[in-house]
């Protein structure tokens, strides 16, 4: 067949991805003090063997506050450099470009790891919560901690901690950063009017409560050199009456992509219920037509997430036009080599060379004695 759509390259300003496959940021709950340790080193050593074109580092707190557990990375602090150094050079030393997604968790930090419930840490509880920050002081769901609303003071120390954050991670090597601005942290919390009920010039209308995400964004791009790329997370919808529409996230990624965003990563949810997916009923490829719109509407490049598992169904998503990368997060977790096999699996002219070569030569090398068997 040639090369297939999702091997072909994407030009990001400066940045040469060699196919459109990505894998999603994920948190591993195993940092200390923000710091990456160990595990990380051998959890992004899988991807950088398996082929695919980029990798973000999960979402990193660009204050401590701003995580979403004890265990979540920062990059608040310069000694948070060498760990996420090494991680770089880990992808770089395969070809792999690398992005890492800087986020603060807001009114859903201070939680618990996934595997310890993650509900909000408690007084009388082994770890100590810590305060969570919000537009408004209205709790993610009844019972849960209320976050404090935050001050214009508060407004402008955070878009600082996201600049900061920024340069921390052009010191890293990183070859993009992504804003997350979505699963009910702190960026989506002031865009939804679920969570932002404030009357100042961070809410009420549409375009006052897109004006934190944006200085944010503004804050990153004039901190990212020009000739590099920036990508912005959305939960496209809240899926949960009165909250964001499709045309609502339409109309923020237009004013993304005037300030120099480059891609658009369309997820959804997190407003209440799971943090990371959404809570409609899912299937295949469910994020799939919240990028179409976000990249038809707003005339942009989009990146789809979200059970996106078949290399197929992949192509499909590319040759629709519906993205310009699929990106994936579970599947990469069972599949680390998932772009070899999709190689294989859409008929690539050449898919061993999607391998580093002391991977592909072998495999080759099979190949042709299986032939014969
Ligand atoms: C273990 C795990 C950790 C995740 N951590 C993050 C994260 O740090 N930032 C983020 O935006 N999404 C995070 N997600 C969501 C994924 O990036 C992805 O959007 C979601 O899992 C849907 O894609 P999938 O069906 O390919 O897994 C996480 C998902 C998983 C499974």
């Amino acid at each position: 067949m040639g090369v297939p759509r999702l091997f072909s390259s994407l030009e990001l300003r400066s940045l040469h991805l060699r196919n459109r496959i990505v894998v999603s940021p994920m948190c591993q709950y195993k940092a200390v003090d923000g710091k990456v340790q160990d595990w990380h080193f051998r959890h992004h050593s899988r991807f950088a063997l398996g082929g695919s074109a980029l990798a973000f580092v999960e979402a990193t707190g660009v204050t401590a506050e701003g995580r979403i557990t004890y265990g979540c990375t920062g990059i608040w602090d310069d000694y948070h450099i060498p760990g996420l150094k090494k991680i770089v050079e880990i992808y770089k030393a395969e070809g792999m470009a690398v992005g890492i997604q800087i986020g603060h968790a807001g009114r859903r930090a201070s939680a618990a790891l996934p595997w310890h419930g993650a509900l909000p840490l408690r007084e009388d509880g082994v770890d100590s919560p810590w305060t969570r920050i919000g537009p408004s002081a209205i709790p993610e769901q009844e019972g849960y901690p209320a976050p404090r609303s935050m001050t214009d003071q508060d407004i402008l120390e955070v878009v600082d901690a996201f600049s900061l954050a920024t340069k921390r991670a052009l010191e890293c090597g990183f070859d993009t950063v992504e804003v997350h601005g979505a699963h009910g942290y702190l960026l989506h919390s002031f865009f939804s009017p679920i969570s932002n009920r404030r009357n100042d010039q961070y809410g009420g209308t549409l375009q006052r409560r897109m004006t934190f995400p944006l200085l944010v964004t503004e804050a990153v791009r004039a901190a990212w050199p020009t000739d590099m790329p920036i990508f912005y997370r959305v939960s496209a919808v809240d899926n949960v009456p009165g909250g964001i529409s499709i045309e609502d996230t339409v109309a923020l990624a237009t004013e993304l992509k005037k300030l120099g965003v480059d891609v658009v990563d369309c997820s959804s949810g997190g407003m209440s219920g799971p943090t990371t997916l959404s809570t409609e009923k899912l299937t295949y490829g469910y994020q799939v037509p919240y990028s179409e719109a976000v990249r038809a509407g707003a005339d942009t490049k989009t990146m789809a997430v979200g059970l996106i598992i078949d290399p197929q169904h992949a192509e499909q998503i590319l040759a629709d036009e519906q993205a310009d990368l699929v990106a994936l997060a579970r599947e990469m977790l069972s599949d680390s080599a998932w772009a070899y096999h999709a190689a294989l699996q859409l008929g690539h002219d050449s898919p061993y060379d999607v391998l580093p070569p002391p991977y592909a030569f072998h495999l080759q090398r099979r190949a042709k004695v299986l032939e014969d068997a």
